[in-house]
């Protein structure tokens, strides 16, 4: 492998290759897995995977499959060890690793049974020791690991080694961290739910494999991965340690690779066209300087590796008011549009005066995170506000707000005695409910009564902004209906149902999430299905009037060069925002400590909402309680202008 950086990349410690989007990648990794395996073959030995589970390596596996059906590609000679598996959890557990890699993998190629080996979960608690050396003993006893295949947590873990683990640990028992456990609540229904042990390859374990490839989607992982690659080598970033290793390569997309340098701050690592960035590039240097964009010098552009752009657009003057102007006209209290203004330099057209407006939410949820504030003005500017819940998040609900619910119904009940198919239904529920154990999965029946709780919610919290309950739709897109989470599988009819509705509404303005998800969970597949829709409804009069614009999750604030629209936030919009958001009750987190109370959703959108707000303030503009962020959506834009 060739590991030299090139100027570029002279901040990465690791070499990584970022491609467009992750099926760029896979395809890439795929093809040296199959190298790998053919030159086993050749040499006539066996070929020896580590493997990793989680969303990131679904993709990967596909491909392979692929490989196998369509082009007979053979698995026979493989012999794979995968990294580490839920301490608890039985084989055929539905969310044990095992189980995910039977099904994701190992059920649909030819790799021997016996070749395989996942830590088994249920060892009793006095072997685990001695299972693990043993673990350890059969990868050496197959020759060692040819290549290993990662994905990173979001606290730096690889495997499941959390910060804390050292650069020698070895296979062993682990105590998840609770960001970790956070992350894997939906697919336990709860974090209640989510073991709170693992067996795991060590960080050593994994260092002796002969190739590492960490793969990595999504701005969800953005921060981390700069963190692993470009910052020093620490047990609070076990990744971190992967600098370490020869023949470790990591494969990711654009959007999770956007907090490297040669993306962040271009400039410091070559010769850039500066057109694009120019914006990026003062406000980074206002950033660094704690100046307002107006009160940069000549000499604040030059002393900071920033001459070649005085040199491209004059001087520090003209430069600081274009961009203030610039940052300026991002910002509206009028995100419908201001009826009877100059509209050359706002973000939204003042024609039609009043708008219809649809707007996109994955689950419940998302969307009140991202613009309920704007949402609220919407309304109150009396826009025909539309909005659609495309999915009915049923799978987030965790089995005690259920089981409250159901006590309601059955006080209901025995109050309408009469009602007798209503009564067997709740009767039916109650038993399952009662009967279940933690990690076991929902019956198709208490899915919907769960969906049923978050459309509640989401009604309850669409009043709060005024919204009309006529104009709440929800799509109960069969994606999600029939899917279970990482393994969701769409169809034309998840398209077809967002493309009537636009066809219906013929919105002026509409707004969805998830460009920058990670493109297995529900807001980036909602993305991708909301994008093809309103391709196809391209040639139509309406669409190429349309104004698309896309709203932040509350995975990171924007940087106000990334946006396109600020909507400023009065303390009074922001306690409306916040009443909103606590009506999703259900998706409350569930861990019983005070100190987590910061970790929650909407504590984190308020976070966000305040950090843009104060990112604006100390740039020189307006001092705002908070903004709420808006890009515009480029695609259908440029499909427009055609
Ligand atoms: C899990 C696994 C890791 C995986 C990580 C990221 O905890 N133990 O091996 O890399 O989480 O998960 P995802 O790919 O779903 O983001």
């Amino acid at each position: 492998m060739d590991n030299q950086p090139t100027e570029l990349e002279q901040y990465e410690r690791i070499p990584t290759k970022v491609y467009k989007t992750p099926d760029d990648a896979v395809g890439v990794v795929a093809a040296s897995i199959a190298r790998l395996i053919r030159r086993c073959q050749q040499e006539g030995r066996n070929a020896v995977l580590g493997l990793a589970t989680g969303s990131t390596p679904v993709k990967l596996y596909r491909e392979l499959i692929r490989l196998h059906r369509q082009e007979g590609f053979s698995f026979r000679n493989v012999v794979t060890f995968n990294l580490d598996e839920y301490y608890g959890l039985p084989p055929h557990h539905p969310e044990s690793y095992r189980h995910f890699m039977e099904v994701q993998l190992f059920g649909q190629i030819d790799v021997p049974p016996e070749n395989i080996h996942v830590p088994d979960g249920m060892i009793s608690r006095s072997e685990v020791f001695g299972y693990c050396q043993e673990y350890e003993r059969a990868v050496q006893d197959a020759g060692g690991i040819d290549l290993q295949i990662l994905g990173i947590g979001r606290t730096g873990h690889i495997g499941f080694n959390e910060p804390g683990s050292g650069i020698d640990s070895r296979t062993r028992m682990v105590a998840l961290d609770r960001l970790t456990r956070r992350d894997a609540a939906r697919d336990f229904r709860g974090e209640a739910n989510v073991p709170g042990y693992a067996i795991t390859m060590g960080v050593g374990t994994i260092l002796q494999a002969k190739e590492l490839a960490l793969l990595a989607w999504g701005e969800s992982k953005a921060a981390i991965l700069r963190a692993a690659i470009e910052g020093p080598q620490t047990e609070t970033v076990p990744a971190s340690f992967l600098q370490g290793h020869a023949s470790c390569r990591c494969y990711i997309d654009a959007v999770a690779g956007a907090e490297l340098t040669r993306f962040r701050f271009p400039w410091k690592v070559g010769p850039v066209d500066w057109k694009p960035i120019i914006r990026k590039a003062v406000v980074s240097l206002a950033n660094d300087l704690k100046k307002p964009v107006l009160r940069l010098r000549d000499e604040d552009y030059t002393e900071n590796g920033l001459a070649q752009l005085l040199v491209e657009t004059g001087s520090a003057y003209t430069l600081n008011i274009r961009i203030f102007n610039e940052l300026q006209h991002t910002i509206t209290g009028w995100p419908g549009g201001k009826p009877n203004a100059d509209d050359s330099n706002r973000p939204v057209p003042a024609e039609p005066a009043w708008k219809r407006v649809l707007v996109f939410g994955p689950e419940p949820l998302d969307a009140e995170l991202g613009m309920a504030g704007t949402l609220h003005r919407l309304c109150r500017h009396q826009h025909e506000v539309t909005f659609a819940y495309l999915t009915s998040g049923n799978l987030g609900v965790p089995d005690n707000e259920a089981r409250m619910a159901i006590s309601l119904l059955n006080e209901l009940n025995v109050n309408r005695p009469e009602d007798v198919q209503g009564k067997n239904r709740v009767e039916d529920l109650a038993h399952e409910l009662e009967h279940k154990a933690p990690f076991d999965e929902d019956s198709l029946d208490l899915r919907q009564f769960k969906g049923l709780i978050r459309k509640a919610e989401a009604r309850a919290s669409c009043q709060v902004l005024g919204l009309a309950l006529s104009r709440v739709h929800f799509l109960d897109l069969p994606f999600y209906e029939k899917g279970r989470y990482r393994q969701f599988t769409t169809g034309q009819e998840d398209v077809a149902a967002i493309q009537d509705l636009c066809q219906r509404i013929l919105p002026h303005q509409i707004y969805i999430t998830g460009s920058g998800a990670d493109p297995n969970s529900v807001a980036g597949i909602s993305f991708r299905l909301v994008s093809s829709a309103l391709e196809a409804c391209g040639n139509e009069a309406w669409m190429k009037a349309c104004q698309v614009w896309m709203y932040a999750s509350s995975e990171r604030p924007w940087y106000p060069e990334e946006i396109d629209m600020a909507v400023p936030l009065s303390p009074a919009e922001l306690a409306v925002k916040l009443d909103c958001l606590y009506h999703h009750r259900s998706q409350r987190s569930q861990t019983p400590f005070v100190e987590t109370q910061s970790g929650e959703s909407w504590q984190q959108a308020e976070n966000n909402n305040r950090a843009t707000a104060r990112h604006y303030d100390r740039l020189g503009l307006a001092e705002y309680e908070a903004i709420e962020s808006f890009k515009r959506h480029k695609e259908s834009e440029a499909r427009s202008r055609k």
